[in-house]
């Protein structure tokens, strides 16, 4: 009844979008916890594919692995979990971010890049903070997390000497005829940072680390074999072929796809396919089985947006293009809560932020002037409501037990260009317990100023977004999600 009530609102809003009115949403609190026990059920979920004109369409949906033993930790603890973690991805990607810096401006590669290594994920305790599809590798499946900020994709390989628990048949090199070990004295290993540097290898295969900072990890070899994507065959790929694996982050799938901007990860060895594009619909959470579509390729005609595509352009990290690393960076130049332009041109992103585009991070982390800024207007915008207190890397939360709706103002984000991306009313608002005492605005600050702003997941949901390598821009456009 009361999600009748919150279809007609958001219809209503969507009426009042159209009309040029769109300063504000109404959320639903009606956020039930009534998912969990279909939870097993998702997880044996079969992602679907397909091959359309120009483009292969993915199914994406929210990695919900359930472990057999049932969880038994509360709402709340399963919210601490997840947002301990991604602060900690958030800080992972900060050093990432900082040590490609060192690479580009290095006329020594090597010594940067042995310390480079690539954490890809923060050591998530919870296992939904990301997205996952399904590939065909060698002659199996893998499912695996979709990671834009990360440089190669992984899986877990036979022999293992540690692996999760996969719900997809573990790769078994021995079992596929395409299988073939990368050697460390070739391009592919020379383009990984960690891999096997020539002096330590000793005529034999490329090794791998990919390092996390809870301490988890993949390790292994770099492999070619044949991927498959709905069909569309790519002949020798390379990927880690990862005997040695831990982290509870990646339990359930076989590992994770790279779609970061760098020489080893899908996008860049499909271009002859799919000409270095993709795109992402990422779905909401809570509706369960509720799924979205990564599509591979550039034909827009499978996009289902229902607003004109907005694209902004790329900017490197740095002066240097080299020092970006496998990161998406776009010049924020603007803040709207409500209509209200927060930044007003005069403070650090007026002038433009290098913020990076992540599908891994789930909350948006600002730097603090920002978000200070965003957080000043969306308090005096939501002062009818008694505030809460602050939860994990959120502080600014409401107490809105009881009430049905609540006057969510809307969230826009401006990029360079005048691209404006409104954020869907669903990812503004974080809900912490159910019955609504602790709604938090689902933004964070950065530790300093110097830190690079991140958009997260949480804040892309709805979006179809577009990521043209070869443009070099990013594309935005209102879609609801599904696997198109
Ligand atoms: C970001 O945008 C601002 C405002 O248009 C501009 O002054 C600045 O040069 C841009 N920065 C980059 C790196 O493109
Ligand atoms: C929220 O408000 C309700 C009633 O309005 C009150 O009973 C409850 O203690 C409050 N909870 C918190 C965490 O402030």
């Amino acid at each position: 009844m009361a999600w009748g009530a919150c279809i007609a609102a958001l219809l209503l809003l969507l009426l009042l979008a159209a009309a040029g009115g769109n300063n504000g949403g109404v959320h639903c609190l009606e956020q039930g916890s009534r998912g969990r026990s279909r939870r097993a059920l998702q997880g044996r979920h079969h992602l679907r594919s397909r091959a359309v004109g120009g483009a292969t369409v993915l199914e994406l949906r929210h990695h919900s692995f359930s472990s057999a033993a049932p969880s038994k930790s509360s709402r709340e603890e399963d919210a601490a979990a997840l947002l301990s973690s991604d602060a900690a991805r958030v800080a992972s990607l900060q050093r990432r971010i900082h040590n490609y810096k060192l690479i580009g401006s290095s006329s020594s590669n090597d010594a940067a890049a042995s310390k480079a290594q690539v954490p890809v994920t923060s050591g998530a305790k919870l296992r939904t903070l990301n997205y996952v599809a399904t590939v065909g590798l060698g002659g199996g499946e893998a499912t695996v997390i979709v990671d834009t900020a990360s440089e190669l994709t992984w899986v877990q390989c036979a022999p293992c000497e540690s692996c999760h628990d996969q719900q997809d048949p573990l790769f078994d090199p021995t079992s596929s005829p395409s299988y073939a070990p990368v050697p460390c004295n070739s391009s592919p290993c020379d383009a990984l940072p960690g891999g096997t540097s020539a002096a330590a290898c000793g005529g034999a295969a490329c090794s791998y680390t990919l390092s996390y900072r809870d301490g988890s990890y993949s390790r292994g070899v770099l492999a070619r074999d044949k991927l498959s994507l709905a069909g569309e065959a790519v002949d020798g790929f390379v990927f880690g072929c990862g005997t040695s694996n831990q982290g509870a982050p990646f339990g359930g799938t076989s590992g994770l796809m790279g779609l970061g901007r760098s020489q080893l990860s899908l996008v860049s060895q499909t271009m002859d396919q799919f000409g270095g594009v993709f795109s992402y619909c990422l779905p909401l959470k809570d509706s369960s089985g509720s799924s979205g579509s990564l599509v591979l390729g550039d034909d827009s005609s499978v996009y289902k947006n229902s607003t004109p595509i907005a694209y902004a352009s790329m900017v490197s990290s740095s002066d240097n293009p080299l020092q970006s690393g496998p990161f998406y960076f776009l010049n924020l130049t603007g803040i709207a809560v409500g209509g209200q332009d927060v930044l007003g041109g005069s403070s650090a992103a007026g002038n433009g932020n290098k913020v990076i585009v992540d599908s891994g991070t789930v909350i948006t982390s600002l730097a603090p002037s920002v978000y200070n800024a965003v957080k000043a207007e969306f308090v005096s915008q939501l002062a009818e409501y008694p505030p809460a207190p602050g939860f994990s890397i959120l502080d600014t939360c409401f107490n809105m037990t009881g009430l049905r709706e609540v006057q969510v103002p809307g969230v826009k984000l401006v990029f360079d260009g005048g691209v404006e991306v409104e954020v869907d009313p669903s990812g503004v608002l974080y809900f912490v317990s159910s019955d609504a005492s602790q709604v938090c605005l689902a933004m964070a600050a950065l530790g300093s100023e110097d830190e690079t702003s991140i958009i997260g997941n949480y804040q892309q949901k709805n979006l179809r977004v577009i990521f043209d390598t070869q443009a070099s821009q990013v594309g935005f456009a209102q879609e609801t999600c599904g696997y198109i």
